[in-house]
């Protein structure tokens, strides 16, 4: 593959637009959902909870979301506005009966108050974070005391094997993300890093470590 088409993936997995993004948008919510339903069921979920999830693709997961507790309430950040359309119209139901709330942001500062949420969560997004640091930092802003924020992240060794991931993509391994979280106020509650068969781009079955760290307020 060329160059450019890698860079165009790349920059499609980062910040999904036009045509070509609503199918970028299926295919990760496909290729990834068994990484965000860990990532869901390592929250601890109870009833009446408030959750946030930064950088939800299609969102077409809220489904299993709202089955973890009763009296739920989703909210979901995204910097694409192309996701944030596509997830609204997919969960059209849940928005309406406000169960679900989706907005756009800068990928920076979050636009809620301290403590608003018991439980965060995201998806292969740090890859992208501008600065993991100040973002983190905003995390913890917004959780309630003893919240927990799940991080999930495929490994580096895996993803350096993706030719596209030499752009736009900052890779981590368990020791670099629990560096970077010793700079902040979290404390990690528990780390855990499984294998999966995964259907890469040219279609045949390839093992993906990823990895959930699960950090309380
Ligand atoms: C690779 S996709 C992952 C989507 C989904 N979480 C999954 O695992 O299938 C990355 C998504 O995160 C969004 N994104 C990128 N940087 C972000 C940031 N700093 N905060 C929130 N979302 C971000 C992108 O718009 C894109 O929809």
């Amino acid at each position: 593959m060329k160059q450019e088409e890698l860079q165009a993936i790349a920059s499609q997995l980062k910040n999904p637009t036009g045509e070509k993004g609503i199918e970028m948008g299926n295919m990760m919510n496909e290729t990834n959902i068994n990484m965000t339903r860990h990532s869901v069921q390592n929250l601890n979920i109870k009833k009446e909870n408030k959750i946030l999830e930064l950088g939800h693709g299609n969102a077409g997961h809220l489904e299993f979301l709202f089955e973890q507790a009763e009296n739920l309430k989703y909210y979901g950040l995204e910097m694409s506005e192309l996701m944030f359309q596509e997830a609204r119209q997919i969960n059209r139901n849940f928005v309406s009966q406000k169960q679900a709330f989706f907005s756009l942001y800068d990928g920076n500062k979050i636009p809620f108050e301290d403590q608003s949420f018991d439980k965060i969560f995201t998806v292969n997004t740090i890859y992208f974070w501008q600065e993991p640091e100040k973002l983190l930092s905003e995390i913890y802003r917004i959780l309630k005391p003893n919240g927990n924020f799940c991080l999930t992240f495929a490994q580096e060794d895996f993803m350096k094997q993706l030719p596209f991931t030499q752009f736009e993509f900052e890779l981590y391994n368990t020791e670099k993300v629990q560096q970077l979280i010793e700079k902040t106020p979290f404390e990690i509650v528990y780390t855990e890093t499984q294998t999966e068969k995964v259907k890469s781009k040219t279609g045949e079955l390839v093992d993906r470590a990823f990895t959930t760290f699960v950090l309380e307020k």
